[in-house]
Order: structure tokens, then sequence, then C-alpha cells
């Protein structure tokens, strides 16, 4: 009887215990792919709008709880990113530091980067809605960053690292969700849907270029999640029943059509270049669709708060409904997902694409 009574509570404790999600595939091929490059926004930024003046932040908790050591490092989501979980499985370390982190050197840069910042887009109008990094500026710390590693490794080890590199871009969802549906820019009267597609998908063109000009070889462009089943969307969409608004999935899938074709041009035009698109969108809506699948128990709200409307300063510890368990949620506040979702996501990536980088 005390026996089963200690193995009831050791299997209790277990239970609390989050463990730490494994690297999603082993990393015999460390050493290959020296350095990973990451741009976009909030869906893979570590941390570089902490320093900078926007209400778009998460440099508190409950964001970073489940990350290693509890900490809230400016990231959108309970723990880690899908980008960090693929740094470790590159060998490149267990996250990607942040390309503004004071605290950083190009010792750290030189292996794993991140320019990105939470609520930018491909168009410039995006950035300015709330103010944070333009990504015209993420390829300019880019061109710095290449600066700085030639000093540091010198010209030939640097050069090196650049076209070796493995290079992720994920960025979009803000240009549909913060400008042109919130009609908060004059984008909706400028440009009907597609032709505002059109002019993004443009953008993208042109920013795959200048990083292939200046060394990329190796780049992963991730398309659109269906962003209509974001809680935040869904919550909007509370009159209509509160369902994913499938005029923005809609979207979405068309936008990620247009980047398909746009990639295959440029991998057409530009010789050596690898670049590949690798959609999250049926992952995610298979996730959504068919939860008890992966093990979660809601897909309509996010964990913070009541999760319907909550993120940057409203997702906060005095805020006393937030979830016990991350791991059972798809969203971590209501428009980003959780650290499971993540890890998830890359391992997909990898199977898809990464693995082809390797070889
Ligand atoms: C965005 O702004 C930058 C800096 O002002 C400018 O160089 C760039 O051409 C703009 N991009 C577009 C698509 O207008
Ligand atoms: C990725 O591949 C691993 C190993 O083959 C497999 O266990 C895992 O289920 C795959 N994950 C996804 C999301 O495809």
């Amino acid at each position: 009887m005390a026996n089963f009574l200690l193995l009831l509570l050791l299997l209790l404790l277990f239970s609390l215990w989050l463990p730490a999600l494994p690297s999603p595939a082993a990393t015999a091929a460390s050493g290959r792919i020296p350095a990973l490059i990451v741009f976009g926004d909030s869906t893979v930024d570590a941390g570089n709008n902490n320093g900078i003046k926007t209400v778009l932040k998460s440099d508190f908790r409950p964001y970073g709880r489940d990350f290693p050591g509890g900490k809230p490092t400016g990231r959108f989501c309970n723990g880690r990113l899908a980008t960090d979980f693929i740094a470790e499985a590159l060998g490149l370390g267990a996250t990607v530091p942040a390309y503004l982190d004071p605290a950083r050197s190009i010792r750290d840069f030189a292996t794993a980067v991140c320019f990105a910042s939470a609520g930018t887009g491909l168009d410039n109008a995006t950035s300015d809605v709330l103010n944070v990094i333009p990504f015209w500026k993420e390829l300019r710390y880019f061109r710095q960053y290449r600066r700085r590693l030639r000093q540091y490794l010198g010209a030939a080890a640097a050069l090196r690292t650049i076209r070796e590199a493995l290079y992720i871009v994920s960025i979009g969802t803000n240009d549909f969700l913060e400008n042109y549906f919130l009609l908060v820019t004059g984008r909706f009267k400028e440009f009907s849907v597609g032709e505002f597609e059109d002019f993004l998908v443009g953008i993208a063109g042109e920013f795959l270029t200048a990083i292939y000009r200046l060394g990329a070889r190796k780049v992963m462009f991730t398309g659109l999640s269906p962003i209509g089943c974001l809680p935040l969307e869904r919550t909007a969409n509370l009159l209509r029943g509160g369902g994913c608004v499938e005029e923005y999935n809609a979207v979405a899938r068309e936008f990620n059509g247009k980047i398909d074709a746009m990639v295959a041009e440029l991998r057409a035009a530009l010789p050596e270049f690898r670049l590949s698109v690798n959609g999250v969108y049926d992952l995610l809506l298979d996730m959504i669709e068919n939860p008890s699948r992966y093990g979660f128990e809601n897909v309509n709200e996010g964990c913070c708060g009541t999760g319907r409307f909550e993120m940057s300063y409203l997702c906060n510890d005095l805020n006393p409904h937030t979830c016990e368990d991350a791991n059972k949620y798809v969203f971590w506040d209501a428009f980003h997902p959780t650290q499971k979702v993540n890890y998830l996501i890359a391992q997909h990536l990898f199977n898809a694409t990464l693995v082809e980088f390797l070889k």
C-alpha cells in the first residue's frame, strides 16, 4: 500500500514536471550548416523588440514560463520557437539569440542570429502600425552582420558561413491582420486584396534576391498559416459563431500559391539558389481540426488569460485565467502558438525540407 502511494506520488510529480522537448532530429548533421540566420515577425522574433519603443512586447511573465530557466525573453510564446528547435537540431545551440540583445556579441551570432521583429511585415506600412522594426531594416542589420562577421572570422571563413548558413524567413501574417483587414492604413483603399498579395509577393521576391546577392544559398520561406483561425480573429468573428474566418484562410492559401510561383521563378533564374517554401498551413489546420491526434484539448482559445484577445501587455501575471498546462493548447496567447506547436512545426520543417539542405 505504501509503495502504491509512493508510486502514485511519483507519477503525479512526473506529470507536473514538464520534460524538455527533445530535439527534432539527431545532430548527425551538425557542422554541415555553420549558422542559422532568421528574418521575420513574431513567429520567430527572439527578443529584438525588447529595446525598442513599441507596445508589442513579451519580455515579462507568463511569457517564457516554459523557456529554459522560466525566463521571459521577448519571444511571443511560453517557451521556445520553431527556429530555436531547428538551431538545436543543427547543433547550433538551444536558442537563437536576438541581434539587438545588448548582452550578446558577434561570437554568439556567428552560429545563430535573429533579425526578426514582432509586428513587422513585408509592407513598410505594417511595421509603422505598432512602430516596430521595418523589414527593410532587417536586411540592413544583415549587411552590418556580414561586416562584423568578416572582422570576427576573417574574410574567407565569413564568406563560407554566409554561403553555407541556413536562412529562415517567416513573415506576412501582420500585413493582412494588422494592416489590410484592420483598415488602419490606406492599403485597403489602394489595393484589392489580390493586388495587395501581388505587392507583398514582389517585396518578398526582392528581399530573397537581395540576400542571394549577399551570399545566401539555402533559404526557407515559410508561407502563411491558417490566419483566420487565430483566437483573436475567432473572437472578432463571434457574431458569426466564433469559427475560423474562412475569408482570411482563403487569402492565406492564395498568397501561399503566389509565393510558390515566385520562388520557382527565382530558383530558375538564380544559379545554385536552394530556395524552398515550406508551408505550415496544412499542418496547423490539421492540428486545429484533429487536436486529439496531437494531444491538444483546446484549439479555439489561447492559454494566456481568457485566451480570446490577450497578447503583449494584456497577457501578464496579474491575469488570473491563464491555463496550467500550455501543452494542451494550440495557442499560447490570442495570436501565437504554444511551444509544443512550435516544436511540431520544427519537426515538420526538418522532415520536409531541411534534410534536403543537409545533403
Ligand atoms: C520601404 O522603406 C524603405 C526605407 O524608406 C525604402 O527604401 C523602400 O523602398 C520602401 N519599400 C517599398 C516597397 O516601398
Ligand atoms: C518527423 O520525422 C520523425 C522521424 O522520422 C517522425 O518521428 C515525426 O513524426 C515526423 N514529424 C512530422 C511532424 O512529420
